[in-house]
């Protein structure tokens, strides 16, 4: 396949509080980004129907849309390249799920780490909805109705890519060749961030993640907080570099790369405090998302052209799930002799 012939699709769920983390942008934003420069079609969705599996509150589900529009149009998307727009305006995502609801079988739903992760957290398999349940046959609706070749996403969604092309292949099989399976893409770099609480991945739901486009004093309360060397007590002690999240952050944000070395360099010995790497990391975020919190600012002033960027997303997308769903009824049987 030639370079520029190439298709992407990813998504993102307007959850937890609708925030877009560093986790985030270093493991998708970034590389779809990068993608998105070479590729023919490139397909960019906001996942709402996905967020009612754990956002079941109006005002809070709206505001979390909005923040989320708001905040991956600042990334500097061209609406005219990416194909922009919200999954509940395509009612054929949800009408896809119900046909490959039936060639899924339950054990390979069962294994989902969406669902195992519920269970882990103490919460009973009779007490799952089934929107969480069934999230990742969503997925792979969203996916298979476009037929993208690639799939950029961070490691956590891994999975379920794989679970989409099982998927394809169980309807392939069942009925024809109808679906192309797609891969995942998961760039090395960020591609699973560690949270500030150093033990977990960076989620909008945990609640430990360095936020892009909120205040200033949010964000600096959260790197302020981020866990380091716990075995570092005073700052003479000398500390370690590896593995510390402030580090790994800095490593991502910070482009001043001599800052980060020397830095390095005077934590090994003990010679600079948490308090000075973590001012450092503040103002290297500043620096460096400085340019989307403005432009932030500047599309929430401006509605009218969010809605003229998601109803011309929705305009382009439109037929080709259409197209797509058409030749699933016909193959399926839902086409026929009474069909107008
Ligand atoms: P979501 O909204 O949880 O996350 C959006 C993207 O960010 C990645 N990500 C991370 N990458 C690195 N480090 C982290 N700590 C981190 N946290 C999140 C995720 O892997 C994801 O790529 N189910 C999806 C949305 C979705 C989707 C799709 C994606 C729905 N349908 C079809 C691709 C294709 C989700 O909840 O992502």
């Amino acid at each position: 396949m030639k370079k520029t012939q190439y298709s992407i699709l990813t998504g993102i769920t307007p959850s937890g509080t609708g925030e877009v983390h560093i986790g985030n942008f270093f493991g998708v934003v970034k590389p779809f980004l990068e993608m998105a420069d070479k590729a023919k079609k490139v397909y960019f969705f906001i996942a709402d129907l996905h967020a009612l599996t754990t956002v079941q509150n109006k005002k809070e589900l709206q505001n979390n849309i909005e923040n989320i529009i708001l905040s991956y149009l600042s990334f500097g998307f061209d609406p005219k390249k990416v194909f922009f727009y919200r999954q509940s305006d395509i009612g054929l995502h949800a009408q896809l799920q119900t046909v490959l609801n039936n060639v899924t079988p339950l054990g390979l739903i069962k294994r989902c780490h969406a669902y195992k992760d519920k269970l882990q957290k103490g919460v009973s398999q009779d007490g799952v909805n089934m929107g969480l349940f069934n999230y990742p046959v969503l997925m792979a609706a969203d996916i298979l109705l476009y037929e993208p070749d690639f799939v950029p996403v961070g490691e956590d969604q891994k999975q379920h890519v794989e679970v989409t092309r099982d998927i394809a292949e169980y309807f392939n099989n069942t009925y024809g060749k109808t679906f192309k399976l797609p891969q995942a893409i998961i760039k090395k770099e960020g591609a699973r961030l560690i949270g500030t609480d150093g033990k977990r991945k960076m989620s909008k739901s945990l609640g430990n993640y360095i936020s892009v486009f909120e205040d200033e004093e949010t964000i600096k309360k959260q790197i302020m907080s981020t866990f380091t060397d716990p075995d570092r007590i005073r700052p003479t002690d000398p500390g370690r570099v590896k593995d510390n999240p402030i580090f790994i952050y800095h490593d991502l944000i910070n482009e001043d790369k001599n800052q980060v070395e020397a830095l390095k360099q005077r934590y090994k010995q003990g010679k600079v405090g948490d308090v000075e790497v973590k001012e450092e990391l503040l103002q290297a975020h500043l620096k460096k998302f400085g340019q989307y919190r403005k432009r932030y600012q500047e599309l929430k002033n401006n509605p009218d052209k969010i809605k003229d960027i998601l109803k011309q997303g929705t305009q382009k997308v439109k037929p080709q799930a259409e197209d797509k769903m058409r030749q699933v009824e016909e193959k399926i049987g839902l086409v026929n002799k009474y069909s107008f």
